[in-house]
């Protein structure tokens, strides 16, 4: 058993309350490689913003469960480095599994030193549900890890899980299932969902370029939930915008995205300044990496070392990091 304490992370509830109270979302980002935390650490510092580091389980098929836990440590590590060297606070950072669909996978996350952990029990029936992230919490708390649950379902895929009917959450459910389960947090569903192409073409309407216009997300069922639950923190899915510009780069050379559409980041930024503390990216961050290699070899045909293509990769990841952070979730200037 490795305790989160001992590597130097923190638990999510300090930092929902802040959140909460100074009307921002904490950004939650997926990593599976070293570019990625290296440019998720580098923007969360240079932005003074707590950051939340996710690890699914496909990253931890991919990247190797025991790597993952020393690059969690390394983070930490380098991020007390750089802050010293660049005369900067440090900053909270928590370890978190998302989408942990059994209660061992949960427990070997606890065990393995991450701080906070996800019980993804939304696709179960609803008494399923609250039983499955009930078992999670009593054992996650005992270790004083904070646990989010879901209720409702996001379209879109959620790793092995593919949620070909999504239902809004339904806010008469709420206050129960966080009273029985005693979860910490509560991702919701509102409109968003995961991936690239959040929205069919026939769901939306077109700009004069031909952008695709989504219909807007369900903030009354948002408000609906924060009448509910006073001061309870919610969690927004699904959340990443599917930049244009990343995907004109994309296919101008040599993609092939098709009809991609995102949550339009004005939206995020309101979420984020109501009871919603934590906000999930992982697609912007893959379309931005995907953009910047794709452009480097058209480019750059003949180079073939790692470092020059993954380079400019991880300071377009660094970029969009810190715009979140500053211009669209608030928490630049929170650590
Ligand atoms: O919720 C989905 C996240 O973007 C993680 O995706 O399961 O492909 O690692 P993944
Ligand atoms: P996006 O696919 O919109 O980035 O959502 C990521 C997410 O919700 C991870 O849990
Ligand atoms: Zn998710």
């Amino acid at each position: 058993m490795t305790s989160y304490k001992e590597l130097g992370f923190v638990n999510t509830r300090e930092m929902f309350k802040k959140a909460m109270a100074g009307k921002y979302a904490v950004p939650a980002y997926n990593f599976n490689n070293m570019e990625q935390i290296q440019a998720i650490i580098t923007a969360c510092l240079e932005s003074q913003s707590p950051v939340i580091l996710q690890v699914s389980s496909g990253a931890r098929k991919y990247a190797d469960q025991t790597l993952l836990k020393y690059m969690g440590q390394g983070a930490i590590e380098m991020m007390r480095t750089h802050a010293k060297e660049k005369g900067l606070k440090e900053i909270p950072i928590a370890l978190h599994l998302d989408h942990g669909d059994t209660f061992e996978l949960c427990k070997s996350c606890v065990e393995s030193g991450f701080s906070s952990v996800m019980i993804d029990g939304s696709h179960h029936p609803y008494d399923k549900n609250v039983e499955l992230t009930k078992q999670v919490v009593a054992y996650a708390h005992q270790h004083d890890v904070t646990v989010e649950g879901e209720l409702g379902i996001l379209a879109g895929i959620e790793d092995d899980v593919v949620a070909e009917k999504s239902s809004y959450t339904n806010p008469e459910e709420v206050v129960d299932f966080v009273q029985k389960t005693g979860v910490d947090s509560l991702a919701i569903s509102i409109g968003t969902s995961h991936g690239a192409n959040k929205f069919k073409p026939e769901q939306c309407t077109q700009n004069e370029d031909g952008v695709y216009i989504p219909p807007p997300l369900r903030f009354d069922i948002l408000e609906e939930i924060e009448k509910q639950i006073p001061g309870f923190t919610i969690v927004l899915h699904g959340s990443s915008s599917v930049p244009v510009e990343a995907v004109k780069i994309i296919n101008d050379n040599g993609g092939a995205l098709k009809d991609s559409v995102g949550i339009p980041e004005e939206q995020i930024r309101t979420a984020a300044q109501s009871a919603v503390c934590k906000v999930n990216i992982d697609s912007d961050g893959r379309l931005w990496m995907t953009a910047a290699v794709r452009k480097h070899f058209n480019d750059k045909p003949a180079d073939f070392d790692p470092r020059k293509y993954l380079g400019p990769a991880r300071v377009a990841l660094i970029e969009m990091y810190k715009h979140k952070n500053e211009s669209v979730l608030g928490s630049a200037g929170q650590a």
